[in-house]
């Protein structure tokens, strides 16, 4: 009978299946860093607490520091036998240092430890996450400072509505962007205590000193209570919030990606790089990138259903249901950090068709509102200048005309306080220039919006 480390007590091997069902060694060899340097920081201060010997200390220590090369060297054979990663590098280090090795889990459980592993891993991805999001953002002010004068539709209801620019629209996810990383921040703060020393879920009666391995693992201080200590995930449910958030961001962006950069819109043009062909259509040029990256967005949000489901109801403190917390946290991560990067490249590279999105803005009627506002400036309530304004746009619809071929007497005939100076005042760089309140689309507000988030990113 192969005994397995828990196998004190157990006379009978387990069935090859339960050891299939209950092995996480395929996904969660991924925390190997973070496994061995728990471990390091656990014998460190068993060694200074006088738990341990300093003989042992140093051959546990450079043993673990052994085993890590080898991961990375590809040497180390891992199997479903020792379950995880814990038991497997245990296994590992006692096979190659003997006794020493047996002692390294000394007021420690793997309860504990896996709780430290995952909290690690988040910590550090956190911040990879960031620097995606910033890059990004380094992109949309460069492309901003580029469009604050590229006049284009904004849309309400997927309708023309009133002009922006482009620089406009760029900002307001710029923005959005702004709030994911302040998000992700926020969750990194509150995930800066260290669960080690929790034990399995009532901490140890031996000396151990929990402040010492939270100062040595880089944690900020341990966490207060042992129970809890083992058994949440909300930091990371919070980070799969955060990416969900992220995501449906993303996915917004890349909705209009694929419009604009439609046959009917031709707003934008991607470039080839960034887009892929039809195997039976040779004319095509397809959007895949904005696609997946909207695609994907259900994946991330499964996987935040998946852990917030697994969580629900469960008793404190630990409960192997908890194992499953890994491969959503994982694949969410893998897939921003896939989509990140790409899409960013993908608008960074995307030529911007300025006269395309004018001409649009000319057709759309979007300075109907202007017409308005020009009579309310001279009197008239806007109840009343709406009722004139709808009426000059029937009028123009019926002879396929835009509001600023409209001639004066015609402008007169709806409302004698039409002057000349109609034209400028619904010209369209006039009504987005007008609009210089703060937030708004002028060019003037507009750069103070890009200072902003230069000022975030530089
Ligand atoms: N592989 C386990 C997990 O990921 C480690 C903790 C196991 N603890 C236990 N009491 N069986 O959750």
């Amino acid at each position: 009978m192969a005994k397995k480390l828990w196998g004190g007590r157990f006379s009978k091997d387990t069935d090859a299946l339960v050891d299939k069902m209950n092995a996480s060694i395929d996904f969660d060899k991924r925390l190997y860093h973070q496994d061995i340097a728990g471990s390091i920081a656990h014998a460190t201060m068993l060694g200074e607490q006088g738990i341990l010997s300093q003989d042992d200390v140093k051959a546990i220590v450079d043993g673990l520091k052994g085993i890590e090369q080898d991961i990375e060297a590809g040497k180390i054979h891992f199997t479903r036998e020792n379950e995880d990663i814990h038991m497997n590098i245990e296994a590992i280090l006692t096979e190659r240092i003997g006794e020493a090795g047996k002692r390294l889990h000394t007021g420690r459980s793997r309860n504990d430890q896996v709780a430290v592993d995952f909290r690690q891993y988040v910590k550090e991805e956190i911040p990879e996450i960031i620097d995606d999001l910033k890059s990004f953002e380094r992109v949309l002010t460069k492309k901003a400072r580029l469009h604050t004068k590229t006049v284009m539709p904004g849309y309400t209801h997927l309708q023309r509505a009133q002009p922006i620019t482009y620089a406009h629209y760029l900002m307001a996810y710029a923005n959005m962007f702004r709030r994911d990383i302040l998000r992700l921040q926020d969750c990194e703060s509150r995930l800066d205590e260290c669960p080690l020393g929790a034990g399995a879920l009532a901490t140890t009666t031996y000396p151990i000193d929990r402040a010492r391995t939270a100062e040595l693992l880089g944690f900020a201080r341990p966490m207060s209570n042992s129970l809890d200590a083992v058994s949440d995930r909300d930091y990371a449910l919070e980070l799969l919030s955060d990416l969900s958030i992220l995501m449906m961001h993303l996915s917004r962006m890349a909705e209009e990606t694929v419009l604009w950069s439609s046959w009917e819109f031709k707003f934008i043009e991607l470039d080839d790089a960034y887009s892929t062909g039809s195997s039976i259509m040779p004319q095509k040029k397809n959007p895949d990138v904005a696609e997946l990256a909207r695609g994907k967005t259900g994946r991330v949000y499964g996987d935040l259903m998946a852990l917030l489901t697994t969580m629900k109801g469960l008793p404190l403190a630990y409960n192997k249901d908890m194992q499953e917390d890994k491969e959503p946290v994982f694949d969410a991560v893998d897939t921003v950090e896939l989509c990140l990067p790409v899409f960013t490249a993908m608008i960074d590279t995307a030529k911007v068709n300025v006269e395309q999105m004018h001409a649009a803005a000319k057709g759309g009627f979007i300075n109907a509102t202007d017409v308005a506002d020009y009579l309310v400036k001279k009197g008239l309530p806007f109840r009343e200048a709406h009722a004139v304004s709808g009426h000059l746009v029937a009028e123009c619809i019926d002879e396929g005309k835009t509001l600023d071929e409209l001639s004066l007497d015609e402008f007169k005939a709806a409302s004698p306080l039409f002057e000349g100076d109609i034209y400028q005042a619904i010209d369209l760089t006039t009504c987005v220039n007008g609009r210089n309140v703060t937030g708004g689309p002028s060019e003037a507000s507009v750069l103070k919006q890009i200072e902003e988030i230069e000022e975030l990113t530089s």
